[in-house]
């Protein structure tokens, strides 16, 4: 690519597509910014590099810290929410995780779709479309027994390595209260929302948690390992307050969001989609309702799904075997490629005519495989036109600025987006 035409792609994926948006231009061009051509059928394609979304940005909202396995940052979606599309628009994500795309689409007023295979998705993003008040929290809170539920240990389940006898009764309490609410029809939106905030605290490594010293929630480990945690650490499980900290954390999660953002919030509530199966396989999503996918699809590695989430899947009843049966984790590239095949053919369906698919992948196997270069061309058979590849990296170091060699590719957390348009 000549210099001016990387100049001209750079100012365009700084600024966006749509021509008559006034759209948030960043402040002068990246302090470094790097650039080359990837070739694909129709091709070459621009890929640029650059620190396109920083900390230095306008900080995301509290209400997306919840934590889970591989999620990206909201300063993702956004660059490409404000730029691409209008208020009022459908933005959707086929592999939505926590909901990071979703819950930053309906922050800035656009509606919204989501998919995940894993059910738990949905019990994480959805509640905090509806963020209630504090006070009804604890509210609600109150009406919940902390101790009566089924007996401490009576099912068969040890918890005893994570929590004090007193927790794992308040928990208990929690579990019963949600499978008999859902049983009886009843959850409303404040059950689903503390049910949300409750899943996020059960296990992590400090007093913020119902447990003692762990992992974090989304790798709940073993009762043996925990039991050899213990013993190394020689720490027994102390009381934790479990209403108390989910009445924190819910005060957290809600510290600075804006009037507006509720107006936002409750209009994306209004008719948003949240689907729990294969991306693949979206059928009751209409053709053509979609301006942005913004997405990030699992990649090569091996997650044990089952391993990971049976204390989150305990406590909300769901079966942790069944669902990492559905989770795709294709070993090879081949496999992976097939798979996201069929999830392009699928988007170039859901996708309206001018709408835009960013695709992100992340940092594959230390870098040495460039899975960006991998999912060119399978949006470009679906059907897609391709404007190319943004990579933004986190922080340059002073040698990594030459394209395609150099540090960056090393232990730096950069992210790789092909933006595609529908004809
Ligand atoms: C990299 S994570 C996405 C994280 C998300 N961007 C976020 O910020 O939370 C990939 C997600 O794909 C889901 N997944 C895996 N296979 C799937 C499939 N075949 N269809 C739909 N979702 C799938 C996983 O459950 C996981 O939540």
């Amino acid at each position: 690519m000549t210099r001016e035409g990387a100049e001209a792609t750079r100012r365009t994926f700084l600024s966006g597509f749509i021509p008559e948006r006034e759209l948030p231009l960043l402040e002068g061009p990246p302090a470094e910014a790097g650039w080359d051509d990837v070739d694909a059928e129709g091709g070459p394609y621009p890929r640029l590099s650059a620190e396109f979304w920083t900390s230095k940005q306008r900080q995301a909202s509290n209400l997306h810290e919840i934590s889970y396995r591989a999620c990206y940052k909201p300063q993702l979606p956004r660059h490409f929410i404000e730029r691409l599309t209008k208020p009022g628009e459908r933005v959707y994500d086929p592999f939505s995780g926590r909901g990071t795309t979703a819950l930053e689409a309906a922050l800035l007023g656009r509606r919204v779709a989501a998919n995940d295979v894993n059910p738990l998705a949905r019990m994480l993003a959805e509640p905090r479309l509806r963020p209630p008040e504090p006070a009804a929290v604890q509210a609600r809170l109150g009406e919940i027994p902390t101790s009566g539920a089924a007996e401490v240990g009576a099912d068969g389940l040890d918890l005893s390595m994570f929590f004090h006898a007193d927790t794992e009764a308040e928990i208990r309490g929690l579990r019963q209260w949600f499978l008999d609410r859902d049983a009886a029809g009843e959850l409303d939106d404040l059950d689903t929302w503390i049910r949300m905030v409750a899943t996020n605290r059960l296990t992590g490594h400090s007093p913020g948690f119902f447990s003692v010293y762990t992992l974090p929630p989304n790798q709940a480990l073993s009762a043996d390992k925990q039991r050899q945690i213990n013993a190394q650490r020689g720490q027994t499980p102390p009381y934790r307050d479990t209403h108390q900290l989910i009445l924190k954390k819910t005060k957290q999660l809600l510290k600075g969001l804006e009037a507006a953002q509720r107006k936002h919030l409750r209009f994306a509530a209004q008719d948003a989609r949240f689907l729990t199966g294969d991306a693949r396989e979206t059928g009751t999503l209409m053709d053509g309702c979609m301006s942005l996918t913004v997405t990030s699809p699992p990649f090569l590695d091996v997650v044990d799904y089952a391993g990971d989430n049976w204390l989150r899947c305990w406590f909300t009843g769901l079966d942790a075997e069944t669902i990492g049966r559905g989770i795709s984790t294709p070993r090879t590239v081949e496999a992976w490629s097939g798979t996201m095949a069929a999830v392009f053919a699928e988007l170039h369906r859901l996708t309206r005519k001018g709408g835009f698919v960013a695709f992100e992948v992340g940092e594959v196997r230390r870098g040495k495989l460039r899975l960006d270069e991998v999912v060119l061309p399978l949006g470009l058979r679906a059907g897609f036109k391709a404007h190319g590849i943004l990579v933004n990296r986190q922080a340059f170091t002073k040698t990594a600025h030459i394209w395609g060699v150099g540090n960056n590719d090393k232990g730096t957390n950069s992210n790789r987006v092909v933006l595609f348009e529908r004809r």
